[in-house]
Order: structure tokens, then sequence, then C-alpha cells
């Protein structure tokens, strides 16, 4: 049975066409003055505040019902085991594998690959420490000075987010990242970079992406300018990182400067792997085993809390209720810390890339929503952006505020008044961060009284009722970066459950860069243009270059 026809939908259905769909949610505060303690997790250094979602305990109750019908605990079970949960791969996503640490309950699958995940994990070691302690050299004999990371989405984002949120942790090597396939990054970056102090990690799970290798054949184009021969430019400026050995050695990496992975880990949630290699040359594999270890703190979370209790069931399944029930199909990730500026980009993949299906494990079309849209930015600079829309628009958005409640970098300075500065900045963050959650939610009912007048105005009117989150890390660490990265990896996974997808594959991206292919063909030799539609053939007689 279709999960729109279980009971828990149905009981859901009728709460919402009873008066719950239109119930504001400053009405809900009125009517309990406890609600926000009460609708609160904690979890070692993150702490939940979900109380301004438009849900009560009745509501609540019916998602855990739903979520029992949809056998969540066994679903969890499933996938923390290594049980095949990616069926049209034939596969397990076994990401939590990469980060169980020793008292983790691991068993099945989980547990036959710990000790292949170990030695990638010293392999790995081994080269993060020659790197950071100046004993890997260039073809000039001198030390590695730059490292450039060269992959996209799940090769690049994780990476790139997790170590430019940990920015403020010195490093002594310079990090670099490219992704793009027009060159432009690639092209202003190898300008400022010496061919003698630069390494270059080429990182790619199928070792097929255009994007990775296109750009990886320019960066090894522009060593062969000053580099003698190709074999010290493999030796000693590419580190390789992926699931295909014999790929890797083709291309040219020696075996000892290739990292690898597995099949069961999905690109979108492979920073715990190999893939993490950018972070641990950032804060070193202690810093690296930190974020494990964070992540491995929500796995254990996520398998043994009660529902209830448990942050990635209850903030998937307000979800589901938001989208399912109360038709919102737009999702803000609004960080306050300029540090977590890259969070909304990964989370757009995590999410949308898991969860954008439209057929379910049987391979039948959904007759229900399932992923919203999601984006994001820093938050304050969002409040300069696009909270208009948010207050005043015409769309109901959902939300996830997200910021360290403590800033331990400012207090570095020796110049006591610029710490002061920056703390002050720090508050002013967090002012916004609950002030903009609050306006969302009262909406007019937030204007303080003596206001009021200079806000009798049909245009000054603020409906509110956008429901949001709220997430407070003590503050920005690799071990709380690891504890959010894993919370949405499993509230993703448990929205999928609810929905029957399978969110461990990406069917959707495959056309695309096919049909490039053939465009590409098209473009130079304009004979092979004809069976393209006219849109396509107009454009491409714009950029004839044959
Ligand atoms: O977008 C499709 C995709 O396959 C992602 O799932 C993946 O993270 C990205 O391209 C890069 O793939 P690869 O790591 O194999 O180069």
């Amino acid at each position: 049975m279709a999960v729109d026809q279980s009971k828990a939908w149905q009981k859901l259905d009728k709460l919402a066409k009873n008066g719950a769909a239109d119930k504001h949610l400053k009405t809900w505060f009125e009517q309990d003055p406890n609600r926000a303690q009460r609708y609160a997790i904690e979890l070692d250094e993150l702490f939940l505040d979900y109380s301004k979602n438009r849900v009560d305990d009745e509501i609540l109750s019916a998602l855990f019902e739903l979520a029992t019908e949809q056998a969540l605990p066994d679903w969890i079970d499933r996938l923390l085991s290594g049980e095949k949960v990616n069926d049209t791969e034939d596969r397990p996503a076994l990401h939590s594998a990469l980060r169980a640490g020793s008292d983790s309950p691991i068993k099945g699958f989980a547990a036959s690959v710990q000790s292949d995940v170990k030695s990638q994990f010293s392999k790995m070691a081994a080269i993060v420490n020659k790197v950071r302690s100046g004993h890997w050299r260039g073809y000039s004999g001198k030390p590695i000075t730059d490292v450039v990371n060269i992959g996209v989405g799940g090769s690049d984002l994780g990476p790139l987010m997790v170590t430019q949120a940990l920015q403020t942790q010195t490093s002594p090597i310079n990090l670099h990242f490219i992704s793009s396939i027009d060159g432009t990054q690639t092209s202003n970056l190898l300008k400022s970079l010496n061919q003698e102090t630069t390494l270059f990690v080429l990182a790619s799970k199928s070792f097929t992406t255009i994007d990775t290798l296109s750009n990886a054949e320019t960066a090894k184009d522009w060593l062969e300018e000053r580099v003698p021969s190709i074999k010290t430019i493999m030796a000693q400026h590419f580190i390789g990182v992926s699931t295909k050995p014999y790929m890797m050695t083709t291309w040219g990496i020696p075996p000892e400067n290739q990292l690898l992975f597995w099949d069961w880990v999905g690109g979108r949630y492979s920073l715990w792997s190999s893939i993490g290699f950018p972070i641990a040359l950032k804060v070193g594999m202690e810093g690296f085993y930190e974020m494990l270890e964070g992540a491995s703190l929500m796995d254990q979370h996520f398998a043994q809390a009660p529902m209830e209790q448990n942050i990635p069931v209850v903030m998937g399944l307000i979800d589901v209720w938001h989208i399912n029930f109360l038709g919102i199909q737009a999702k803000a990730v609004l960080p306050y810390d300029a540090r977590l500026r890259y969070l909304p980009s990964y989370l757009e993949q995590l999410v949308m890339e898991s969860n954008g299906k439209s057929v379910n494990r049987q391979g039948e079309p959904v007759s229900y929503k399932t992923c919203p849209i999601l984006w994001g930015e820093v938050g304050p600079n969002a409040q300069h952006a696009f909270y208009q829309l948010l207050h005043q628009g015409t769309q109901a958005v959902m939300s996830d505020f997200i910021a360290p409640v403590e800033r331990d970098d400012f207090d570095r300075y020796s110049d006591t008044h610029r710490s002061e500065s920056l703390r002050y900045q720090h508050r002013l963050a967090l002012a916004n961060c609950f002030a903009q959650s609050r306006v969302l939610m009262l909406g007019d009912a937030a204007i303080p009284e003596n206001l009021k007048s200079s806000f009798d105005s049909p245009f000054k009117h603020y409906a509110g009722n956008q429901p949001s989150n709220t997430l407070l890390l003590k503050s920005i660490s690799a071990k709380t970066l690891g504890m959010l990265v894993a919370l949405y990896e499993h509230k993703t996974f448990v929205e999928s459950v609810i929905w029957e997808i399978n969110p461990f594959d990406q069917w959707g991206v495959e056309l695309g860069k096919l049909i490039a292919k053939d465009t590409y063909q098209a473009m130079l030799d304009s004979g092979q243009a004809g069976r393209f539609d006219g849109s396509t053939v107009q454009l491409l007689n714009r950029v004839k270059l044959s």
C-alpha cells in the first residue's frame, strides 16, 4: 500500500484539513507557554529548538505513527548495518562505516569493511603528514605550499564546505578548490601558483566526470610548462582519490599516490572517506578524526534515541508534515556565520540529489510531493537579499537557522579592542538570527507596541506563520561539523523512508551529461546539428566553431 493510503497519513491529512493547516504559530505559543522547552532536543554540543514549526503533540504523535508504519527503525538498522538500501545500484550506503568509532555499535557488512577503511586512513595519514611537514617535495626539491583539489559535486563540496568552516584553524598548506568545467577557476588560480610548490588532488569517485578530467588536463598542461618529465609530474604533483585505481593508473597517477574509497560510499556522502583528504591537510588527521567522532556521535544518537527525542527523525518528520500536509515546497538554510557560507551549497546537493525523485523504490510514479526546493545563504547577507520574500511574499517557506553560540577565535587578538568589537559583531549575528525567526513566526504580533503606529499600513503587514528550526552549535569545530552534516544525512534518509524513494542513486543527472557530449560534437561539426530542436540549432549557430 502506498504511504499516502496509510492510516497515519489519513490521520495527518484530516488534522491538516480540520484546522491545523490554518492555525497560526502565535496561537500555538499563546495556548502553550512551555512549548519551546518541550520542543527542544540537546545532544552534546548541538541544540535544536523546533518549537517554531507548525506542529503540536497530536500532529507529532501522528507523524511518529507514520514513521512506525513505514518501519523507520528497521530502515535505520538496515542503513547502518550495510544492507543494500541503494537498490537500483544494488549497493549499501555505508558512509556511517567510515566514521565508526571503537564504541560504535556496528555489525554486518559495516563491521567487515573496517580493516579496509582503517588501511586507507593510514595511507592518507602518511601523505597528509608528509605534505604538512614539508617532506613532500616538488620537482625542484621545494616543499609543497599549495594544494589544489580538482573535483565536483560530492568530490568538491564536502571538503570545500568543511575547510572553509574551519578557516580560522591555521594550516601550513594553502588549499584551493577547482570544480567548474568552464575553466575560469583554473585559469585564475594557476596565474597565482608556482609549479614548483603546487600539488593537485584529482578527486573523482567514477573517474569519468568530464568537469574534473578537463580541469586535471589543464593542470597537467600547466605543470608541463616547467616540469621536465610527465613521470615527475605524476610522482610529485598529483594525488588521485577514486574508487577506480586502474583508471587512476591509466591516467598516470602511480599507485603510491592513490587514495581509494568504495562504491558503497555515495559521492555526496563521501567527505568522511579519502575525499576528505583536503580536510585532513587543513586540520591534520587529528582534526579529521574529531570530525568523524562528531558524526559517529550523531550516528549513535540516530540508531539509539527514541523517535520522539531523535533529532534527525524529528526534523525529517516535521518537514514531511510541512511539505505533504501544509503544501510548503521551499526550504531555506540560513547559517548565521560566514564560515558556513558553503553549507547551503553542500546541502543543496545532499538533499536535492538524494530526494529529488518522483519514482518510488518499486519504480512507480509517486502521487505526493517529495523533496522541496532547498537553497540558502549566510543569514545576515540573506536579510539583504531574499528575506523580503520570506516576510511578505506569497510563498510559504520553512527555514533552518544555524549559529555558533561561541566564537573562540575572536579571543586570540592581543588587541583587546579588536576582540571586543568582533565579539560585538558575533552577538549582533545571534540577535539577528533569533529576531528573524521570531518575526517569521509571529508576523505583525512581533511589532513592539510603541512601533505599531508606524507599521499601520497594508504595505507593512507581516503575515508570519513561516516555520523554522534553530540549530545552535557550541562553536564551529571539526566535531560539531561532523555532528551537523551527519544530522542532515540522516534527516534526508528519514524523509526518503517516508516517501518510499531511494535517496542514494542519481539517475536524473545522466541524460544531461550524454546530451552535452552530442551537443559538443555538433558544435564542432555543424553537419550534425540537424538532429537537434530549433532552439538548440539556433544557439549552436551563434557559436559556430567550424
Ligand atoms: O552530479 C552527478 C555526480 O555523479 C554526483 O553525484 C557526484 O558527486 C559528482 O557527479 C562527481 O562525480 P565523481 O566524483 O564521480 O567525479
